[in-house]
């Protein structure tokens, strides 16, 4: 695991697009697992201006998301397709046939998701992942005590993550109970992630995330068992880390070839 500490959110969001386009321009077909919520913002942002003045080209890239509420349709604005149209799609080159998000509005769900399984594989599996993580440490929305070897299927999500979620959400509207999401063992099959944490409200979950043991309590813990995963936050959510001076070391002695 690679833990980098920048300066500010906006500073990691720039890092975590460049090492995006570094994949994309050395695979035009690269697979990338994509995250919403407030972390990405930036990210996307950085991707849009990269497409419109540097010639970054999403014309063969494949996209799927990590989650959606159920009982959201496409056309509802705190759902996660809107969210990426709006954020990032509608502004560059991506087919609109190579992007997919679970259906909220999905009848049968479980075939919804095994059919969300049978897609990743036959696009060739998620080149990299990108994850946001929740103040309870969850992933995707991958709740505490999620299995570690789960698929893409149902879940209820925790008061806190409706809570935290709320501000997505017009006044008075109601926020789903149930998503459907990734599982870890999906998420841990990617061949590379960056998981972004963003502010003091993320600092407990990172630090146990990174620093702590690998729990079904913590989910982003598990990702101490990936063979390739960058954490990027800044300095709010670095303030309970023990080891913060030495992954500011590591990342200021990088050897230039591993830069992006
Ligand atoms: P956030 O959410 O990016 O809005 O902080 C992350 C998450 O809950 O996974």
């Amino acid at each position: 695991m690679e833990v980098i500490i920048q300066p500010t959110a906006a500073d990691a969001g720039l890092l975590a697009a460049r090492m995006i386009a570094a994949l994309v321009r050395s695979k035009p077909t690269a697979v990338l697992g994509l995250a919403t919520g407030g972390s990405p913002v930036s990210l996307y942002r950085e991707l849009i201006r990269m497409h419109l003045e540097e010639d970054l080209d999403f014309s063969q890239v494949t996209t799927f998301n990590l989650d959606e509420y159920l009982g959201l349709g496409p056309a509802h604005p705190a759902s996660y397709f809107n969210f990426m149209w709006t954020h990032l799609f509608r502004y560059i080159n991506v087919r609109p046939e190579r992007v997919h998000l679970p259906d909220g509005l999905a009848s049968d769900i479980p075939a919804c998701c095994a059919d969300y399984e049978a897609a990743i594989r036959n696009a060739g599996g998620i080149d990299l992942q990108l994850l946001g993580i929740g103040s309870d440490g969850h992933i995707g929305f991958n709740e505490p005590v999620s299995s570690f070897s789960s698929r893409t299927r149902i879940k209820t999500l925790t008061p806190r993550t409706r809570a935290d979620n709320a501000p997505f959400f017009g006044p008075g509207e109601e926020i789903p109970q149930h998503v459907i999401t990734m599982g870890i063992g999906t998420i841990m099959e990617a061949r590379e992630v960056i998981l972004l944490g963003f502010g003091a409200s993320k600092a407990d979950a990172l630090a146990a995330a990174i620093e702590g043991p690998v729990a079904q309590l913590v989910p982003a813990s598990i990702l101490q068992f990936h063979p390739k995963t960058h954490v990027l936050m800044d300095e709010a959510a670095a303030q309970k880390l023990q080891r913060a001076e030495y992954y500011r070391h590591v990342f200021a002695n990088k050897p230039p070839w591993q830069r992006v």
